[in-house]
């Protein structure tokens, strides 16, 4: 901002910022007070709607590096080239809470990732963890309202999100994970984080791959048990925020290191589950990771309310080359993000400087609609048209995918593993002793808060069902606690 007095917001000058204009020394306040009344009208309307998840964030720009060229797979031109850098700016959130609430908690983190590539904006909408609690769209606004505050009582109840998570067994692996030790992570950049969905990637010949992103923190894991994530939250609920401007302040880039995993086109019909399956991992075995770049945060944002209440990121920010897979949650995310962000921010939420392409410009026939800011200055507002205006290109960001069947259907393809329990029984497998008490632990001290058996018990049936050792641990240990 520029030196000089303080203003009105029409760049008048203001005599008194103290004392409202009154009707004598004692008298009322005077509605010709402008300076007054703007200024509480415009404090009337600071708020904007929080987003309806991951309302908590905190955010900052980066580089994302590429190490090994993957033109092989994917035409997007920020993926061909090694030693190729390209802009991004990361928010990191958690799920439930709400905007004011403490950094601290057992949930999964949100990893939402925008690149700023040449041809447009690539929004990688990921979470620190590679599976979801559920797998199609349709369940996902119950599912939330289970995790958000309850109706009546007006707060989160355990009633609630043991039966939704009881009667949605697709939810075991996800609860399996949340409930370990990566559930409270010390701080965001001792996380991973995950694309999560199967992705479309397509090269120069037009050839398909299914592709999954894993960015793995150079920082090693690190978590908060839950004593002192309890302490933590009360004693300073900013403690992650906070963590991750201060680290890049002192010059201390928290990075992580890009891998992905790719699938030809022509095994997702045969592989042993099903690949769009968001409550599914592939396991490494199957299809080992590949590393291709590194991602560096490196600048933080300048003014919080401008650049991260106001990012918008949405999964359908594709980029040539790279596309959707027919993961039904996938395809539900679609929709939901830009109708969010036309609600919270507005029509034009596109052109504010932290979500505007930065390396290319947008080219639309779209105009006018709250707080547009005239840049397309006089320029024609349609296609076709013989004043040189922008012209399609003919070409599609992703290739076409076969399809059988009728419409109607509601049922995924069946493949040979495709049963919900089976990873979630691999990830408790894999843990150590020490961790699989804690995962108990914390699964019980929940799982007890519950008011009915039923409910209980159906919750640890799955537990049960995904690995016998953990459903008889579990029980012994919410009984002891029920007593
Ligand atoms: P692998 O042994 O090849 O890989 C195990 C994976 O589990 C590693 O990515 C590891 O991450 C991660 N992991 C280790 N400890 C924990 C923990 N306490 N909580 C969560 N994740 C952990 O096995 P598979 O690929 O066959 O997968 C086995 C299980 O591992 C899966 O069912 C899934 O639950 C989990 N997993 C798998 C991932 C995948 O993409 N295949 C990704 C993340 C988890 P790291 O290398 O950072 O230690
Ligand atoms: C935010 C919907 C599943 C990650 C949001 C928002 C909505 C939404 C409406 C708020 C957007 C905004 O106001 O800007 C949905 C729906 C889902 C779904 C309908 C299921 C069908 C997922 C999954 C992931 C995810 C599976 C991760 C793999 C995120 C993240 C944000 C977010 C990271 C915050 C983005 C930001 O930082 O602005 N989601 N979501 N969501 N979602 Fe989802």
């Amino acid at each position: 901002m520029t030196q000089g007095p303080l203003t009105t917001e029409a760049g008048a000058p203001v005599a008194d910022n103290q004392n409202s204009e009154t009707a004598g020394p004692g008298g009322p306040v005077l509605v010709q007070d402008q300076a007054l009344l703007e200024k509480l009208a415009h404090f009337n309307r600071e708020r904007i709607p929080e987003r309806v998840v991951h309302a908590r964030g905190a955010g900052a720009y980066g580089t994302f590096t590429l190490t090994r060229d993957v033109s092989q797979w994917t035409r997007a031109k920020f993926l061909s080239g090694v030693g190729k850098q390209t802009e991004t700016f990361l928010r990191f959130s958690t799920v439930a809470g709400n905007l004011g609430s403490a950094d601290a908690v057992r949930d999964p983190r949100g990893f939402a990732l925008k690149f700023y590539t040449e041809e447009g904006n690539y929004d990688l909408v990921g979470n620190n963890t590679p599976v979801f609690f559920i797998k199609d769209a349709i369940k996902f606004p119950d599912f939330i309202h289970t995790q958000k505050r309850d109706p009546y009582t007006g707060s989160q109840e355990a009633d609630n999100v043991w039966d939704f998570w009881g009667l949605s067994p697709e939810s075991t692996h996800q609860v399996t994970w949340l409930f370990g030790d990566r559930g409270i992570p010390a701080t965001l950049r001792h996380m991973n984080g995950y694309g999560s969905h199967t992705y479309q990637w397509n090269n120069e010949a037009g050839e398909v791959f299914w592709v999954k992103y894993h960015f793995k923190t150079d920082q090693g894991i690190k978590n908060l048990t839950q004593d002192e994530a309890n302490k933590l939250a009360g004693e300073d609920p900013d403690s992650h925020q906070r963590d991750l401007r201060e680290a890049i302040e002192r010059g201390d880039f928290p990075s992580w290191t890009v891998q992905i995993q790719i699938m030809p086109a022509a095994d997702a019909a045969t592989y042993r589950f099903n690949p769009f399956d968001l409550t599914k991992v592939w396991p490494h075995a199957d299809y080992p990771p590949i590393e291709i770049g590194k991602l560096e945060l490196n600048r933080n944002p300048r003014n919080v309310f401008a650049e991260v209440e106001q990012s918008i990121f949405s999964p359908a920010h594709f980029v040539p080359g790279i596309g959707p897979s027919p993961d039904k949650m996938l395809q539900g995310r679609l929709f939901a993000y830009g109708d969010a962000h036309r609600y919270r921010v507005g029509i034009n939420a596109d052109h504010l400087p932290v979500n505007r392409p930065h390396a290319t410009e947008a080219r639309t026939n779209s105009r006018d609609g709250f707080l547009y800011d005239g840049r397309h200055e006089g320029a024609k507002n349609y296609e076709p048209n013989s004043f040189g205006g922008p012209a399609q290109t003919g070409r599609p960001l992703w290739q076409p995918v076969p399809v059988t069947g009728v419409s109607g259907n509601t049922e995924a393809p069946v493949h040979a593993e495709d049963n919900d329990f089976v990873q979630a029984g691999d990830l408790y497998r894999l843990l150590s002793e020490d961790e699989k008490g804690r995962l108990v632990d914390n699964l019980a001290g929940f799982i007890a808060k519950v008011s009915r058996e039923d409910i209980a018990e159906r919750a640890i049936n799955n537990f049960r069902q995904a690995d016998d050792d953990f459903g008889k641990r579990l029980e012994a240990a919410v009984q002891a606690l029920r007593g």
